[in-house]
């Protein structure tokens, strides 16, 4: 069993970016600059921003954070989204989700230029994806495909179940898996809550991706011997031996699971650090405007 260290993976990268960004102002090139948009004080949403603000300053870009209480309306953030678009210093920004609910993160998200919607959102970079076109990549997904690139697993012609259906996740997960491409080709299952037989459904599989949000849901008797497992899974349990409170738990029986793999991602450590260089790899491609010229 090989553990997929995400972190070390997730540092050689941000250097990599940090190196190349260098080189860009060395030719007289313009910093990347990434916005932030934070409503309200959710806690989740805090330490993701601020991790966000952190990854910047390592790789050298320049970043904005606007925050504003949870009480701002559609109308002022949609105006807000306005300037952003229409502010030439500003490569890419993200809105950082979920918005309070008098907000409709759809209408949001459909407001932002598509070519600065470097979380990949936006429906034009969905359908991209979807058959095959450069786009902004959501960054979760992105982020495991470059793991599975950088530990050279091999996934073409593989049976690979993806466990969850969401649109930032299951979805554009499983549309690069059975993408034209390296990796890619496998042969795609999405499960959820309405699979029959999902234990079997994930018996069959040569690569799982677990991203239900259910704490230890996959366990030893549902993976094959020699399995590849990620884990997406990040739900925040009590703890009071922790600082914080509590600590990050993965959909994985990890314990259990992880002798019966050949590859496996931990939780935290794993997809998690890659989440965020997704991030940072989309705002220098914007940066660069190498998607859309
Ligand atoms: N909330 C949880 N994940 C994400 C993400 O990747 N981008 C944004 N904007 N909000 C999120």
């Amino acid at each position: 069993m090989q553990l997929i260290d995400g972190k070390a993976v997730a540092t050689a990268i941000k250097k990599e970016i940090a190196t190349e960004v260098e080189r860009i102002i060395a030719n007289g090139g313009k910093r990347p600059h990434l916005a932030a948009i934070l409503v309200g004080h959710d806690g989740g949403s805090e330490t993701y921003v601020a991790n966000k603000v952190k990854a910047c300053e390592e790789c050298g870009f320049t970043s904005t954070l606007l925050r504003f209480e949870a009480d701002i309306t559609e109308e002022e953030l949609l105006k807000k989204v306005d300037e952003l678009n229409n502010d030439p210093d500003v490569d890419g920004f993200i809105v950082q989700l979920p918005l309070p609910k008098h907000i409709d993160e759809q209408k949001v998200t459909e407001a932002i230029d598509y070519r600065k919607d470097v979380d990949g959102f936006h429906p034009v970079n969905v359908g991209r994806l979807s058959i095959g076109l450069p786009c902004f990549l959501s960054a979760t997904p992105n982020g495991i495909m470059e793991l599975l690139a950088r530990y050279n697993i091999d996934t073409k012609g593989k049976k690979c179940v993806v466990l969850g259906r969401s649109n930032i996740v299951g979805k554009p997960m499983a549309n690069l898996m059975m993408q034209k491409q390296t990796p890619g080709d496998a042969t795609v299952t999405v499960c959820h809550s309405h699979t029959e037989n999902i234990a079997e459904e994930c018996r069959q599989a040569d690569i799982i991706i677990a991203a239900l949000g259910q704490p230890h849901f996959l366990k030893a008797d549902m993976v094959k011997e020699g399995a590849v497992v990620i884990d997406v899974g990040t739900t925040r349990v009590p703890d009071s031996t922790r600082k914080s409170g509590f600590r990050l738990c993965g959909d994985v029986d990890f314990e259990n699971v992880a002798p019966k793999c050949s590859f496996i991602t931990p939780v935290p450590g794993g997809v998690g650090p890659m989440t965020i260089v997704s991030l940072m790899k989309n705002t220098l491609l914007a940066g660069k405007g190498e998607i859309y010229k």
